[in-house]
């Protein structure tokens, strides 16, 4: 059994007016019925997967449960974060909790903001993995680079692993975050694939390579976890402990500096949704480009995003080329949509105005 490690802590703000701090873009439909959250904890569902276990923030909590009621998956548990300490230390603390339990078991830390639209396609790409994270490797998933993104994660392919196993392949060098030369060069070797952010090993192995790579967040998160108290359900870790932990995500702290890394390409479609621009494409707009959802219309429109998240608010775009257009009850985003990415600063802006 694997089981899905559901990192649900972060805020989402170049999605804003839709998403906020208060309610980030994973509990929203963004794209189709069910929200970014539901549709991952679905995904990683079902026959071979063990009852997710979710990290998230105190302010989520009932969030997350109730969303998960909704499709009818019962969490293993919730452990609530006092403040949010990137990805390294949450990932530490499930692998330290589900290691009470099973310290050889399989764990699958994924994202719950991410689409991957063919979940079948991608729980074939775990299988694939299910081997190496076994025999003790960290396993990662790769996606065809189709621009020189600066965001990502960049996975150097190696030799095949293992040819029985087409699809696994060895890799060769993690770079985090790379500037714009390096990942414009990274693309033009066809070498490279982006770090999808979601991996695969066992829980003995993440846990030996933290103490191998990032020993300083090994006592503290021990500590969160073991002095942790149980509340309504969920499992709250000790603040005083957690406090003390450095903000740093399990990119810089492990994967950048493990030697024992695989990759599985994914090819069959994964977007983090980025950006509006992002949620225009994955909204699956018609011939012309246009995309709209709630209470919007557009007339004579081309490659525009329409959206009214208020059943008060009527949206009408008539002759627009290349915007995008959010209402909510008490905010309203129009962009040039290739200008989607300056949403956050927008956003850090108005904060620092208010
Ligand atoms: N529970 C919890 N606590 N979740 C968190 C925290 C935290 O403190 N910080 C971030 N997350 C969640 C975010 O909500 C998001 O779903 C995921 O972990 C990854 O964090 P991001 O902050 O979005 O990372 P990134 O986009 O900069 O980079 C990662 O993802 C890229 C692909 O989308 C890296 O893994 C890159 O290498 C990768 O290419
Ligand atoms: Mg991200």
């Amino acid at each position: 059994m694997i089981t899905p490690v559901l990192l649900s802590g972060g805020s989402g703000t170049r999605l804003w007016p839709l998403s906020r701090k208060s309610y980030p873009k994973q509990f929203v439909p963004l794209v189709g019925d069910e929200t970014l959250f539901q549709a991952s904890a679905r995904r990683l569902s079902g026959a071979g997967f063990a009852a997710p276990l979710v990290l998230t923030n105190a302010d989520f909590r009932f969030i997350v449960t109730e969303q998960l009621a909704g499709i009818g998956i019962d969490p293993g548990a919730v452990l609530i974060e006092p403040e949010g300490r990137n990805t390294a230390p949450a990932a530490l603390a499930a692998a330290l909790w589900l290691e009470q339990a099973d310290p050889d078991g399989l764990m699958l830390v994924a994202p719950s903001d991410h689409v991957v639209p063919d979940a079948a396609a991608f729980r074939a790409a775990v299988e694939i993995g299910r081997a190496a994270a076994e025999a003790g490797k960290l396993v990662t998933f790769g996606i065809t680079p189709d621009r020189a993104e600066t965001g990502y994660g960049y996975l150097e392919l190696g030799e095949r692993l293992d040819p029985g196993a087409p699809r696994l392949m060895d890799l060769v060098r993690f770079v985090e975050k790379p500037d714009a030369a390096s990942a414009a060069e990274m693309v033009a070797t066809g070498r490279h694939l982006w770090n999808a952010g979601i991996f695969l090993f066992s829980v003995r192995a993440i846990i030996d390579a933290f103490k191998a790579h990032a020993p300083e967040l090994v006592a503290p998160v021990g500590e969160a976890v073991a002095k942790g108290r149980a509340d309504l359900g969920f499992h709250r870790l000790d603040p005083a402990a957690w406090g003390m932990l450095a903000d740093i995500s399990i990119d810089y702290a492990v994967m950048e500096r493990a030697a024992n890394l695989a990759v599985v390409p994914f090819a069959a479609g994964w977007s983090d949704l980025g950006g509006w621009d992002a949620v225009w494409r994955e909204s699956g707009p018609n011939g012309d480009g246009v995309a709209t959802a709630g209470n919007a219309t557009a007339i004579d429109c081309r490659n525009t995003l329409l959206r009214s998240e208020d059943e008060n608010l009527e949206m009408v775009g008539l002759g627009l080329d290349n915007v995008i257009a959010v209402a909510m009850p008490d905010a309203v985003l129009v962009a040039h949509k290739d200008r989607a990415q300056e949403v956050k600063a927008a956003v850090a802006a108005l904060k620092a105005r208010n």
